[in-house]
């Protein structure tokens, strides 16, 4: 190919595009004799191995999860990062608008529908459009303006300049409180919040409400994003005692069971056994490397992010592809290796927690040796594929010496 000044002007606007390295890449195999144009004042810039281009590749980055799994603090994790766009499950809004709020049971119309919308929420968050929340939000945002957005004060971005002039870090040693960023700052204005998602460089949001990472397959493959899956997975059995604690009323039966350590006959099994089966078709989808979802698929265990924060976070920052900041480090540092003994996640329905190692233990000395006995078998197969130890009796489940976690590498897959 000719060495020409349109072959620069392409690597020019290419650029705008490609990180760096592909750029150099693509100058030297293209312009062989490409030196003369550095005597260019004009092009001087493009020829400097220091040369950044003006704006890097975004990255849309899914915290893909279930429900008590962790999520809130690995989100954190990206949430810190302060060239990261971060929105902590908006799904929310799309999933109460299309339950039938008469209905007792609270039922969801029609799944496919639910999950399309999802997508299609997800698809215009990625790229900024904000404004197509107001589908969902109930009441109705008035002038692009909503008092009713989803646990706000969980995004950084939406409690900070330009969404809030007044807004200062909630530094991480406050007590999580999910009304001091509107008390701050305000209604939310949608138009200023797409602003300061498109002069971020990476959007990343957290969801725990699509099932399986299949369901996610049209996006992976949209030529728009650049996808990054980070699924997070945690012990079913942790999971349930999470749940159980954080919602007390739902698992009123299971919570007989514990204290009485007999079955009732009405306590559903269905809920966990689903979440079980979810997260292994997930990770079993994820690490069989289908063309779709190469590159793009991340399996993390909530365990040994608790266990090895800092290795962990930096596994994740690689695989994003994005460089990990002073801010995500300190954050680290300051939420995991406190010496609170009592682990937070059971005081608070939402918090994150100081003591993550203890934390991520803490079922094994709160749920009856029957549950976790009915869990390992509802579950087999997802504590199998996932390396989680079955315990065989009460004296190995409060030992807090035997871990039930095995080594594992999940390889990222590249
Ligand atoms: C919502 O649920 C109620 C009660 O089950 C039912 O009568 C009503 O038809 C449902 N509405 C829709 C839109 O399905
Ligand atoms: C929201 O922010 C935009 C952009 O700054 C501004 O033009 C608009 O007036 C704001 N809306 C309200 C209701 O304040
Ligand atoms: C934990 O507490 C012990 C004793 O109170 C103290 O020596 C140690 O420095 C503390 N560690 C951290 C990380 O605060
Ligand atoms: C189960 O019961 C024990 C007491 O037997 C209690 O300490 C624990 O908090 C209960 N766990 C849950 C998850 O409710
Ligand atoms: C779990 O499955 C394995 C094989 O995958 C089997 O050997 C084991 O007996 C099963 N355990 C239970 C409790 O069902
Ligand atoms: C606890 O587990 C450890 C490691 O498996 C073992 O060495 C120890 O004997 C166990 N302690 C009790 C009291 O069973």
């Amino acid at each position: 190919m000719e060495c020409s000044w349109k072959t620069v002007l392409l690597l020019v606007c290419a650029s705008l595009g490609v990180q760096y390295t592909a750029i150099r890449t693509l100058r030297d195999s293209l312009c062989p004799g490409f030196a003369f144009l550095c005597q260019d004042s004009r092009w001087r810039a493009l020829c400097a191995d220091s040369w950044v281009p003006v704006e890097l590749p975004r990255k849309h980055i899914l915290l893909f999860a279930t429900t008590r799994s962790g999520s809130s603090f690995t989100g954190q994790l990206l949430n810190q990062h302060p060239a990261i766009f971060y929105v902590f499950e908006p799904l929310y809004h799309v999933q109460q608008a299309f339950t039938n709020s008469s209905s007792r049971l609270r039922r969801t119309l029609d799944r496919r529908a639910l999950l399309g919308a999802y997508r299609d929420l997800l698809l215009n968050l990625y790229t900024c459009d904000l404004h197509f929340m107001e589908n969902y939000i109930r009441p109705e945002p008035q002038d692009h303006v909503t008092s009713a957005f989803f646990r706000r004060s969980s995004s950084h971005a939406l409690c900070s300049p330009p969404v809030c002039t007044d807004g200062v870090d909630a530094t991480a040693n406050d007590p999580p409180d999910e009304t001091w960023c509107p008390k701050k700052c305000g209604a939310l204005n949608l138009t200023l919040a797409s602003l300061s998602c498109l002069s971020r460089g990476h959007v990343a949001i957290k969801t725990v409400r699509v099932p399986e990472v299949g369901d996610l397959r049209t996006l992976t493959e949209d030529p728009r994003l650049d996808l990054k899956i980070i699924h997070l997975v945690r012990d079913p059995r942790a999971v349930l005692a999470s749940r159980m604690m954080a919602f007390a009323d739902q698992f009123r039966a299971w919570k007989i069971w514990n204290a009485t350590g007999r079955q009732p006959r009405y306590v559903d099994l269905t809920q966990i056994t689903s979440t079980c089966k979810d997260m292994a078709a997930s990770a079993e989808t994820g690490l069989r490397r289908p063309p779709w979802l190469r590159g793009r698929y991340l399996l993390v265990r909530y365990e040994d992010l608790a266990f090895s924060p800092k290795d962990k976070a930096a596994e994740i920052y690689k695989f994003v592809g994005v460089e990990m900041e002073e801010r995500v480090r300190t954050w680290i540092a300051k939420n995991t290796n406190s010496n609170v003994s009592a682990p937070s996640e059971w005081n608070y329905r939402y918090s994150t927690t100081r003591d993550s190692r203890a934390t991520a233990e803490s079922w094994r000395l709160r749920l009856g040796f029957d549950i976790v006995r009915a869990v390992q078998n509802l579950c087999n197969d997802t504590l199998a594929l996932l390396g989680y130890r079955h315990v065989h009796s009460v004296a190995e489940l409060r030992n807090l010496s035997h871990s039930l976690v095995e080594r594992r590498t999940f390889k990222p897959v590249t």
